[in-house]
């Protein structure tokens, strides 16, 4: 099979176009020319801006795709002038978005006040009313005026060629600039022997996934045809409660810091999270319908992170 994939040289992307190269598909990557992609020399190469509509008409026409996946729609302009570059141009498109188009999220940062809904989150649960969820915070990120995940994917939907839409979890893994379970390991070592979590914080869960891991979930929907027109949240099992995940980590790691509940629930918690809204995924369907499962353990996934992340 021959994908397509916008922006495959970053931390997922790279993981993906890997993962196809290794099954022995054709991954042809588009890309600025800004990362230098660590990519076997069998993966062709096209340098251009998704914004040019014909640098990726050109690289299109020339790799003749029979999927087209997108790792980095962030806009709903980005994700319209996609689907109407690739009408004609290819049988299928997979589009990344995020758990973050569900309600509950717009709970947990604070936006809303509607009652948690209940967990896990399955691909039906309600979705944010709200839109642009990162407009006007203070966040490092060139696409953070106009992001949002619900109207990339409602064009997904809208557009000629079938999409699948895949809900991310948080990714953890070599290469995270976000450093996910290295401010773990920093919040374990400043702790000194204890830390104490507010009994709130302590349950939360956060669905989250290993990229080696979440790159595999995107294959399994990229090579299966019946996965077209289906929207898929992707993560781990079980989304484990905050304590449990910090646990982990310092096994992991072996630090040797206790984690407990305590005197902290008197104390606000982090001011822009509400811990009473569980971001759990229920990744039922992409198992049963496309046959995922994880090929790297959860012990595996944080030792080869954490050892990234020392080094
Ligand atoms: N990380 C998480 O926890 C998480 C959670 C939920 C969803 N997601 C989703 O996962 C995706 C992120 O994937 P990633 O981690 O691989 O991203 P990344 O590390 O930021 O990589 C970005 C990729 O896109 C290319 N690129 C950037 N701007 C471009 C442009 N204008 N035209 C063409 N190529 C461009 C980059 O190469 P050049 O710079 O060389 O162009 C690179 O290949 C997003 O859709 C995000 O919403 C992530």
């Amino acid at each position: 099979m021959t994908v397509f994939l916008i922006g495959g040289t970053g931390f997922i992307g790279r993981a993906v176009t890997q993962r196809l190269a290794d099954a022995g598909h054709t991954a042809t990557v588009f890309h600025r020319g800004r990362t230098t992609p660590d990519l076997p020399d069998s993966v062709p190469i096209h340098h251009g801006d998704r914004g040019d509509p014909e640098a990726l008409r050109d690289a299109l026409d020339t790799a003749a795709p029979d999927v087209v996946l997108d790792v980095i729609p962030y806009t709903e302009a980005q994700a319209k002038a996609l689907t109407s570059v690739c009408a004609g141009r290819t049988d299928r498109l997979v589009l990344l978005s995020s758990g973050d188009v569900y309600r509950q999220y717009d709970g947990l940062r604070g936006a809303s006040d509607t009652p948690p809904d209940p967990v896990p989150l399955a691909e039906d649960a309600p979705l944010r009313t709200s839109r642009y969820p990162y407009r006007g915070a203070d966040a490092d990120f060139a696409y953070a005026h106009d992001y949002d995940k619900i109207l990339v994917e409602e064009q997904g939907r809208a557009g000629t060629v079938p999409a699948t839409l895949l809900r991310l979890p948080k990714v953890f893994g070599p290469g995270d600039s976000e450093h996910h379970v290295g401010s773990a390991l920093a919040r374990l070592r400043e702790a000194d022997g204890e830390l104490v979590l507010s009994e709130r914080e302590a349950q939360w869960r956060w669905s989250r996934g290993y990229v080696t891991n979440v790159a595999d979930a995107i294959a399994a929907a990229v090579l299966d045809p019946g996965a077209g027109g289906r929207t898929y949240n992707v993560g781990e099992p079980d989304a484990l409660p905050q304590a449990t995940w910090l646990r982990r980590v310092a096994e992991a790691a072996g630090i040797d810091t206790a984690i407990r509940t305590g005197p902290r629930a008197e104390q606000p918690d982090t001011p822009s999270f509400n811990w009473a809204y569980r971001m759990a995924l229920d990744t039922r369907r992409i198992r049963t319908e496309l046959g995922f499962a994880e090929p790297i353990s959860h012990p595996q996934a944080l030792v080869q992170t954490v050892s990234w992340e020392t080094e």
